[in-house]
């Protein structure tokens, strides 16, 4: 079936915070939603339950579990126990519970900068201590991680290790022996891991997203697993996510967590959610191949036409993570951008160490705003 990527839908006059933050003339090309459509199913779902017209509390079905459980099995090879899933309304959400569930004020958090900006506020809103391990540049410019650097960075204080796979901003999406060395050294020091796996659909071909907790009985023991159909199927603005814990102990402190302060996903959400999982993979699929050709043309457009940026590709998601340190500018490159393109993308400094000189690109949109953007940004350097 074919489907159209290529038709920018209006959503400047909807509540679309990517449209509405920055004004007319702005290109948002920033905050992590793609400016698609939904998959027809999902549609579909959500018009039929709104015809309902009665909305009163929902409660999971079992259903929604199976084409879960389903989900997974089928495209991460990950077998899941239905009964170690819970709902949560939203990913940040369900990271700051884990923080809350297992540690205790003063205890450490540690996180992998230059990261997704929320993960550098849970040490805040939980009393915790934030912990660092800076990704570094490998010999072909991808981020990897330090190993040796990452051990040194936990000590007796360290309880919980928030893992962002595949990675927001750098796009890595990190291999089996990447992910069993952090997840033997956080076992033999007794460290939580809080895997993100938000972004765990959106990954391009050469590259396999691994559950860390599907890797061995032992490390899933150690793990909470935070998943979401919302980037994925472009259904944010629904907050629908689950996570999965194994271990009842842990289960159970991230039940208590939640009582009285977080609630269950909304019915629209859940609805959306199993009409995602159970009807867009043919769409999920065609996502995929256009996403790819955008990022592959990001990438040869703005290493061969913007002189002082540099991008490499990204493995996964739909972000771009674009290197400006050569730039000449004063200011930050996000600002340049800004003023002199007209283009809003998120600013290195939201993501932590390593992030100053960087801006993240989104390239979840028709071609035509990708193409559009990027010229912008080549005139506005020419100009310079
Ligand atoms: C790594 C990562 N985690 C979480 C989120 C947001 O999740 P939610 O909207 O479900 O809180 C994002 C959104 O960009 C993200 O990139």
């Amino acid at each position: 079936m074919p489907f159209d990527f290529d038709t920018l839908p209006d959503r400047r006059s909807t509540e679309s915070a990517k449209w509405r933050v920055y004004d007319e003339d702005v290109l948002p090309m920033w905050v992590a939603d793609m400016d698609f459509p939904s998959p027809e199913p999902v549609i579909q779902a959500l018009q039929e339950r709104i015809a309902h017209g009665v909305f009163g509390y929902p409660w999971p079905r079992d259903e929604l579990t199976e084409v879960v459980v389903a989900w997974l099995d089928r495209r991460h090879g990950w077998a899941v126990n239905p009964e170690h899933l819970i709902f949560v309304p939203g990913v940040v959400t369900g990271f700051n519970l884990s923080a809350h569930a297992v540690a205790r004020p003063g205890d450490g958090v540690l996180v992998q900068p230059p990261t997704y900006g929320p993960f550098l506020k849970v040490a805040e809103n939980v009393k915790l201590v934030q912990q660092e391990n800076e990704l570094i540049r490998g010999e072909d410019g991808q981020y990897i991680i330090d190993l040796d650097a990452f051990e040194a960075a936990i000590d007796e204080k360290t309880r919980i290790f928030m893992l962002c796979n595949p990675q927001n901003p750098t796009g890595r999406v990190f291999r089996v022996d990447e992910l069993e060395a952090m997840a033997e050294i956080c076992l033999r020091h007794g460290v939580i891991i809080c895997s993100d796996e938000i972004h765990s659909d959106l990954v391009f071909n050469g590259h396999k997203h691994i559950p860390i907790a599907s890797l061995d009985p032992e490390i899933s023991a150690n793990t909470i697993t935070l998943l979401a159909p919302s980037k994925t199927f472009n259904i944010a603005g629904l907050k629908a996510s689950v996570a999965v814990i194994e271990n009842d102990e842990l289960r159970q402190k991230f039940e208590g967590a939640k009582q009285g302060l977080v609630g269950w996903v909304n019915l629209l959400g859940q609805v959306a959610m199993q009409a995602a999982y159970k009807g867009g993979e043919e769409w999920l699929e065609a996502l995929l191949l256009y996403l790819q050709a955008n990022r592959d043309f990001a990438h040869d457009f703005i290493n061969e036409q913007i002189p002082g940026v540099s991008m490499i590709k990204p493995e996964g998601t739909y972000l771009a993570w674009l290197d400006c340190r050569e730039m000449e500018t004063t200011g930050t490159p996000s600002d340049f951008f800004l003023e002199k393109a007209h283009v809003a993308m998120n600013d290195g400094g939201w993501f932590g160490q390593g992030g100053a000189g960087h801006v993240r690109f989104n390239f979840g949109a028709p071609r035509s705003l990708v193409e559009e953007a990027l010229n912008r940004m080549k005139n506005a350097k020419g100009a310079s």
